[in-house]
């Protein structure tokens, strides 16, 4: 197995990335099974997901991506790799990433409050590096704030290492940033 997954999920997104269709299958969203007997479907970010989108963004931190900042990778369109989680009518997750040569930068991911500690996050990250993979990516990195310890346990969780520190990067919060890299 590409990771060191071990519940039904993984198993899903095993199978799903042996298959020709599975990036044709985002659109329409495909669903994973998440412990308690939970589930969750994952799909391409739309344009018309976005306000919900920066919604999410706002209550999760501090200074918030902008709806353009959205707009704009979702225009890239041969580049980005936007995924979104709807759970009903609501979006409960996103994460965007976007291909630069044969590097994935990972840049934003957040889940909400409610639906935390459920894997959405793994599930969101794993499904981003297959994509980037699929790609061409050899490389995933991203910039994570020193003190979000969640975080940086789920990035560590999936073998990235610390390769840097950028002093100060988050103004308002005064606050580093780690840069985290994987080789995938
Ligand atoms: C970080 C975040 C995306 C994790 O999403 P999630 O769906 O709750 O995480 P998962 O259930 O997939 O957890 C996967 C792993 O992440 C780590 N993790 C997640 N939440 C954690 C917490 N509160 N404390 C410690 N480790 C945590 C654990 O290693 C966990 O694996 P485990 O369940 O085997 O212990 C979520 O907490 C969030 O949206 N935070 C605010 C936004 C944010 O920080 N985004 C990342 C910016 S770089």
């Amino acid at each position: 197995m590409e990771y060191n997954f071990k519940n039904n999920y993984n198993q899903r997104i095993d199978q799903e990335f042996n298959n020709v269709i599975w990036q044709e299958r985002l659109k329409k969203g495909i669903n994973f099974n998440l412990p308690e007997e939970k589930n969750i479907l994952v799909r391409w970010m739309k344009v018309g997901d976005v306000s919900e989108v920066y919604n999410i963004e706002r209550e999760t931190f501090p200074s918030p991506w902008t709806r353009d900042g959205f707009l704009y990778r979702l225009n890239e369109r041969d580049y980005n790799v936007s995924l979104v989680v709807p759970v009903e009518r609501n979006l409960v997750a996103y994460a965007v990433s976007y291909i630069v040569y044969d590097e994935l930068h990972f840049s934003n991911l957040a889940v909400k409050m409610n639906y935390r500690r459920y894997k959405i996050g793994e599930i969101l990250l794993s499904t981003s590096m297959q994509l980037g993979k699929e790609k061409n990516c050899r490389w995933v990195h991203l910039e994570v704030r020193r003190n979000n310890k969640s975080a940086i346990q789920l990035y560590q969780k999936f073998g990235f290492k610390i390769v840097g520190v950028r002093k100060d990067y988050y103004k308002e919060e005064n606050e580093d940033a780690l840069l985290m890299s994987k080789l995938i």
